[in-house]
């Protein structure tokens, strides 16, 4: 039995564990493994890489993934997905492990369906995708941005101003929600609710007039009237406007600092929250869903996903993943709004 294992979409801390995971539980079957380079490009280009216990001894606590990736969508090109397929026969890979996110196993479903032996590991800072408690990549990231909260609050406190942290999350808000907890930062906007910004502005005055500083998290997908339509601009491969060129973390400081009349700065933490060591948290669970990624294939099991579910790793199918997106609800919106006083 030969793999092929590939990374898609947006790195995050977890996924080199997750593929020595993988390969060490193949190994224990007896098969071999080859990685497929930079995403869904990989099986489509034929380039690969050997992967064995060498390759992946050193990976425990390596940020990125040492297969490359990229949002390339085979189902965006005329005759990809049949080069896809000849090429896998080519190579003689007999089952495919691709781990990404919504648009990674999109694809891997997709191909799935016309009959390719794929098993889906579940990877995403975002941690939006459902049929899982938590993705590996959202610890790190939180980790992350938990410091860069810290280092806010200590220069603000010193200059009395208001912070603003511009996190990563598109669609769904919880990086920012969970920085803005652990962070005991004072109002947090997520793309999931409608923001009020006048609510905001008039609670952040009266936080800065007891503590003289005030820190907001906001998540870079959150509507921001003075916008006006959805901001239109450059697509990914998936059909996702590439949101850093809104500059939403400034936008919203100087809408802060015209409304309270304080002085705001804004910091973007960006890709910092995507590289790096993984946390133990991230280590472990890209470690297991690797393992079951290997096992899920010895059991003939194509079309599923390693998940968390409490405190087990189980095999779900992929298309229970990928109906819906996993956002956060309004309980949780009012578990951040005790803290906001
Ligand atoms: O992987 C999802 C994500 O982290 C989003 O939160 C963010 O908008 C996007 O990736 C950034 O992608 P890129 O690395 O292509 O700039």
């Amino acid at each position: 039995m030969k793999i092929g294992i590939l990374t898609g979409g947006g790195d995050c801390p977890g996924l080199n564990p997750a593929i020595r995971g993988c390969v060490y539980r193949a190994l224990d079957f007896g098969y071999e493994c080859v990685g497929f380079l930079d995403g869904w490009k990989g099986p489509y280009n034929a380039v690969t890489i050997p992967l064995g216990l060498k390759e992946v001894e050193p990976l425990v606590d390596r940020g990125g993934t040492i297969l490359g990736t990229s949002r390339f969508n085979p189902f965006k090109k005329e005759g990809a997905p049949e080069q896809v397929e000849a090429n896998l026969k080519k190579l003689g890979i007999d089952a495919l492990v691709a781990m990404g996110g919504e648009d990674t196993l999109g694809v891997a479903n997709k191909l799935h369906q016309r009959g390719v032996k794929v098993v889906g590991v579940p990877k995403t800072m975002d941690n939006d995708l459902s049929a899982t408690d938590y993705t590996f990549g959202f610890d790190t990231s939180v980790t992350r941005a938990l410091d860069a909260c810290r280092a806010l609050l200590d220069t603000g406190t010193s200059h009395r101003r208001i912070m603003v942290l511009e996190v990563m999350g598109r669609h769904a808000g919880w990086v920012a929600l969970y920085t803005a907890l652990g962070a005991g930062a004072d109002w947090a906007l997520l793309p999931e609710f409608k923001p009020d910004y006048a609510a905001m502005a008039a609670h952040l005055k009266q936080v800065f007039a007891r503590k003289k500083v005030a820190l907001v998290v906001v998540s870079e997908g959150t509507e921001f009237s003075e916008d006006g339509e959805e901001p239109l601009g450059e697509k990914d491969a998936f059909g996702h406007i590439i949101l850093k060129k809104r500059n939403l973390g400034e936008k919203i400081a100087d809408y802060i600092e015209k409304e309270t009349g304080v002085e705001t700065r804004s910091a973007v933490i960006g890709h910092m929250q995507r590289g790096g060591p993984p946390t133990l948290f991230d280590r472990i669970l890209g470690l297991r869903v690797g393992v079951k990624a290997a096992e899920l294939v010895s059991e003939g099991k194509f079309g599923m996903m390693a998940a968390l579910r409490g405190q087990e790793v189980i095999g779900v199918p992929l298309a229970e993943a990928l109906a819906n997106l996993k956002v956060v609800d309004k309980a949780w919106l009012d578990l951040a709004r005790v803290f906001f006083k």
